[in-house]
Order: structure tokens, then C-alpha cells, then sequence
């Protein structure tokens, strides 16, 4: 549950509709499932795995299953990279968890009755051009955080998290069958699953193998502290398949909902970008009777979803500078989460007063989104199959896995040592190439 907690989350509600929308649709949605299941399932199985043997922070369970292993000691350094990528991305994904904060009480107080596909869209304009209110709600969301890691992870957000999900779920098929019947919902299927290959480019291959690292929370270091929490007897194989199939669907459903709106509305491109999510649904609730309500509890859903992995984000780090430094968990929280707080209001910058700075071609906020999310997750990913693939002890391999089927742990290991490695580094390469020399 926290696992999924973890991976469901603004990535599968807020982000995958608008990447989905800026590649073309269909082919980037295939592209994209495939990528979940041959190099995300992998290469999470063999993140818990490292976090299961080690039962400490990312860091130091890689530091001993290294020592463990025998292993060349330039291995340690896979926990890093995740864990520097973590902050970076807990620092926007705070900015845009707290959009989602500021539209319950948009939802609550009647800004958004009544809007159209133009005014949402002057409404989400507002709050960007402001950068006070955009800080208020990016602290607000850092601080309960903050609140949660610092009375530690395993009791209040296990709670949370098997409550407020299903909830979550149950919401998102409403909102479902409501976007059926108002929406275009024929248009919106035939843009996620039609495979218009024209569309794609290399760019957009690589950006839907970063989004499945990112909504599986991998690379990251968060499932490898989870691990640590796992019980033993557990099947790591068949409880990854079910995290994986729950963010999926979470992501399909999402695009489904937010597309039948965006072509049954006018004034909506399903090219929006980042706003898509905030412009799209408020006119489908203004559009309903007892909308606002049904906003405003959607809206709350959506945080909860945020806060479940923002907090995953948070704690590997923390949990890390708590052992290697003998920093008491409050003020390691405080250290971290300031860190990526002062981060975040760049990214808040980066919509309004610096919108016009430009790093490589890209404002703040999608220099760190694509840095994270295309280039050091996919590294990071790379280097944790290269791991467990040819450096982990293989006793350590078969204690772990002793409950797969001899089938399909042949399957993974095939995984982690060729096409994972193979297809990461050709997508890369060629996703780089495209993005900034062709
Ligand atoms: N998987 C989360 C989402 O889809 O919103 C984002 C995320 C959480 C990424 C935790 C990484 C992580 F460690």
C-alpha cells in the first residue's frame, strides 16, 4: 500500500495526461506501457530487492550489499545518484502539489463556479502570475511533509495511505463515468489508443521512459527504502506487478477523464502543458450539479496522492542523514526539506518573474523536470540493473527470490542484464540526440 502510495501520485494524474497530450498521444501511451513493463517492473524488483537485504537508508543498504557482494566499491555511488535526484524533484513537486492545495479553496469558495474552458484557464493563469501565493502553498505542502517523515514513515501514512486510496480510486471512476456522458469520450479514447507513430519522436520516446521511472517512483531510492520496511515473506515479483498495474490504470483513467473533457470543451489543446489538469477538470465540475463539492473533494484526493509521495521522496534522505550523520530526525528533516523548499521557489519563479531565463532552453522548473525525470532517473534506473544484474551476489539473488517461479526470475534476470541495460542506453542516447543537436 505505501508503495502505491508512493507511485500513485501527481505523476499519474497531473503529469502523464499533459506529457501524453504535448507527444501526440496513442503511440507515447504504448511506448510508455512497454517501458513499465519491460524496464520499470524489472528494475523495481531489484530496487526492493537492494532495500530488503540492506534494511537501511538507499545509501547505505547499496554500501552494504556492495561489501557484501564482493563488488567493485564504484558501486556505491548508485544510491547517490537517486537520492540527489529525489530532492531535486521533491523541490517542484512541491510548487505543483500546492496548486493543487490552492484549488480545494478555489473549488470551496465559488472562484471556479461556473467557468468555461477560457476562464479556467484565466483562473490557473492568476494563480501561476503570483508568486506570494504560489510560495504560501508550496510551504503549506512542504510542511505536512515535514510533519509525517518527522513522526516517522511506517504508522500514520501506512494508515493514510489504505484508507485515502481506494477513496482516490473510487473518485476517479465517477469522475469516469461523468466524463463518458459529458465529455468526448470517443475522441479521447481514439487519442490515448490509436498508434499514430508519425507523432512520436525520439524526444518523446525518451520522455515516456522517464515518466514510467517517475511514476513508479524509481531510480529514486524511495521503493529501496520501502524495501527496507518489507517483510520477508513477501513476493517481491507479485506485489511490484500489483503497484504497477494500480499506477497504470491510475494514469489511463486520468487521460481518459481529463481528454473527454479537453475535446468535448472548447478553448482546451490537449497540448496544454503543465495547467492541462487545472484548466480541463474545473469546467467539468462547474458543468455538474454538486460540482464545486465534487471538485473540492477531488482536489483533496489529489493532494493526499501528492503528499503519499512526496513524503517518499523525502524520507530516503533523511533516513540517510540520520545514520551516517547522527542528526536527530527533526532537524534532518528541517535541514532537507528547507533545502528543497528554497529549491522550489525557483521553480515558483520560473512561472511568472523569470519566465522569460532560459538554462539549455528551458525555463527553471522544466530544466530540473526534464534533468530528473529524462536524464538522472533512466541513469539511475541503468546503473541499479547493471547492479543486480552482474554485481549482487547471486545467493543474495536467490534468498530474495526464492518464492518466483524458476520461469520468470530467468525472465528478470534476462531483463536486468540485456534489455533493460540495452534499451535504456539506446533511448537515451538517442532521446539526448534529438532533444538538443537535431
Ligand atoms: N511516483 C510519483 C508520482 O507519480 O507522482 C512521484 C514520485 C514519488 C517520484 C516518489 C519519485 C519518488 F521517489
Amino acid at each position: 500500500m505505501a508503495a502505491t502510495g508512493s507511485a500513485v501520485g501527481l505523476g499519474n494524474i497531473w503529469k502523464f495526461p499533459y506529457v501524453a497530450g504535448s507527444n501526440g498521444g496513442g503511440a507515447f501511451v504504448l511506448v510508455y506501457l512497454v517501458c513499465i513493463l519491460l524496464i520499470g517492473v524489472p528494475v523495481m524488483m531489484a530496487e526492493v530487492l537492494i532495500g530488503r537485504r540492506g534494511r537501511q537508508s538507499p545509501i547505505n543498504s547499496v554500501r552494504d550489499v556492495v561489501l557484501e557482494s564482493g563488488a567493485d566499491s564504484r558501486w556505491r555511488h548508485v544510491g547517490w545518484v537517486g537520492v540527489s535526484a529525489g530532492m531535486l524533484i521533491l523541490s517542484f513537486y512541491a510548487v505543483i502539489a500546492g496548486w493543487a492545495l490552492s484549488y480545494i479553496f478555489a473549488m470551496a469558495s465559488g472562484e471556479l463556479a461556473g467557468v468555461n474552458g477560457d476562464s479556467a484557464a484565466a483562473v490557473f493563469a492568476g494563480l501561476l502570475a503570483d508568486p506570494v501565493r504560489l510560495i504560501f502553498w508550496q510551504s503549506l505542502f512542504m510542511l505536512l511533509c515535514v510533519l509525517v517523515v518527522v513522526g516517522g514513515v511506517k504508522k500514520g501514512l501506512g494508515v493514510a495511505v489504505e484508507i485515502l486510496m481506494p477513496l482516490l480510486f473510487f473518485m476517479l471512476l465517477l469522475l469516469l463515468g461523468l466524463s463518458y456522458f459529458q465529455g468526448n469520450f470517443a475522441a479521447a479514447w481514439h487519442f490515448l489508443f490509436s498508434f499514430n507513430i508519425e507523432l512520436l519522436t525520439w524526444r518523446g520516446v525518451l520522455e515516456a521512459m522517464g515518466q514510467a521511472f517517475f511514476t513508479l517512483s524509481i531510480g529514486m531510492g524511495a521503493i529501496m527504502a520501502y524495501g527496507a520496511y518489507m517483510p520477508q515473506k513477501v513476493n517481491i515479483g507479485k506485489t511490484i506487478l500489483i503497484v504497477a498495474f494500480f499506477d497504470s490504470l491510475v494514469a489511463i483513467v486520468s487521460g481518459l477523464i481529463i481528454f473527454s473533457i479537453v475535446f468535448g470543451t472548447q478553448g482546451i489543446e490537449p497540448s496544454a502543458g503543465p495547467g492541462l489538469m487545472f484548466i480541463s477538470l474545473p469546467v467539468a465540475f462547474a458543468n455538474m450539479s454538486g460540482g464545486l463539492l465534487i471538485g473540492c473533494a477531488f482536489f483533496v484526493l489529489v493532494s493526499i496522492a501528492a503528499w503519499s509521495s512526496a513524503i517518499s521522496l523525502l524520507e530516503p534522505c533523511v533516513a540517510w542523514l540520520i545514520e551516517a550523520k547522527d542528526v536527530g530526525r527533526t532537524n534532518a528533516n528541517l535541514l532537507l526539506a528547507g533545502f528543497a523548499w528554497l529549491l522550489g521557489i525557483g521553480s515558483v519563479l520560473s512561472f511568472n518573474v523569470w519566465s522569460d531565463i532560459q538554462l539549455a532552453g528551458f525555463t527553471f522548473f522544466d530544466f530540473l523536470d526534464f534533468l530528473t525525470t529524462n536524464i538522472m532517473l533512466p541513469l539511475s534506473g541503468l546503473l541499479i540493473a547493471l547492479f543486480v544484474g552482474y554485481a549482487v551476489k547471486p545467493e543474495f539473488i536467490n534468498l530474495e527470490m526464492d518464492d518466483i517461479s524458476p520461469i520468470m526470475l530467468k525472465v528478470w534476470r534476462v531483463s536486468l542484464r540485456y534489455i533493460a541495460p540495452v534499451a535504456i542506453s539506446a533511448v537515451f542516447v538517442m532521446g539526448i540526440y534529438d532533444k538538443f543537436f537535431s
